[in-house]
């Protein structure tokens, strides 16, 4: 397979290393993320058996897989983190994910792993409250954000300091075709991502909070787990856009909630 990292930054002992062609077939196109940082590894977001061996592979081209350290799970949908079972198998890394979903986790996870597993996997999740935390990393911090309701529950994104990347999760995806490079045109770019932040993002109050503290942190890009991302004056232009974006709980109608017709 024919697959290139993208590098968001470099600065000799850290890395982000970014891949966007692992997915192949019906899969949403998806974004995933391998840090170095030093002698320590994390990844972000790797997704399920559509992506768990390509991005092995692709992974070992920069650091044995089994030497990972930090699985980082913004939420709990399948092309976020459905091979969690096989990532916990081949590494001893531990799986950072919202403490409203490390119990329902485990359900991913076969029976046949979990024996061989040999060890409780509870143990290997570090469940977060809804503040986040920071992780540190031997040349870097991850701030583990506050990104609940955008859209999952129990949502966190991850801020590296030493690059200045906002791992954005699902907030700013597009469907686009032009994957790995920076969106050029804000205005061009609004229609690959509204109607899917229209529906899939809980409500307008979530993004104007959001949008507030992402304000303050100043990122360098947000770069999101589908399609292209942002920098420059494209990131202002970005969260002017979602915290003026009415969304989920904001359309609902009566109109919302009918029995569907056809009942005998
Ligand atoms: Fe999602
Ligand atoms: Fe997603």
């Amino acid at each position: 397979m024919q697959s290139k990292a993208i590098s968001l930054y470099d600065d000799g002992e850290h890395r982000c290393l970014m891949f966007t062609d692992l997915v192949k077939g019906d899969g949403i196109q998806s974004n995933q993320f391998l840090i170095l940082s030093r002698k320590q590894s994390a990844i972000i977001d790797p997704g399920g058996d559509l992506t768990f061996a390509a991005l092995s592979i692709e992974i070992e081209k920069h650091v044995p897989v089994a030497n990972l350290d930090y699985i980082f799970a913004s939420h709990q949908d399948p092309d976020i983190i459905s091979a969690m079972g096989k990532w916990m198998m081949k590494t001893r890394a531990k799986v950072v994910c919202s403490r409203l979903w490390a119990r329902f986790l485990p359900h991913l996870i076969p029976e046949y792993l979990r024996l061989q597993l040999e060890m409780d996997s509870e143990s290997r999740m570090m469940p977060l409250p809804d503040e986040g935390r920071v992780i540190h990393l031997q040349a870097s911090d991850i701030a583990v954000l506050p990104a609940h309701f955008l859209h999952s529950v129990g949502n966190f994104q991850f801020y590296d300091t030493k690059s200045g990347i906002l791992f954005s999760g699902d907030m700013g995806a597009s469907m686009t075709e032009e994957v790995g490079a920076p969106v050029r045109n804000f205005e061009q770019h609004i229609p690959l991502m509204e109607g899917f932040h229209r529906r899939y993002m809980t409500g307008n109050r979530a993004c104007r909070l959001w949008a507030g503290m992402v304000r303050k942190l100043k990122p360098k890009k947000i770069v999101p787990q589908h399609g292209s991302h942002f920098e420059g004056e494209n990131i202002e232009k970005f969260l002017t856009w979602i915290e003026h974006l009415e969304c989920g709980l904001d359309l609902l109608t009566e109109q919302s909630y009918r029995v569907p017709d056809g009942l005998r």
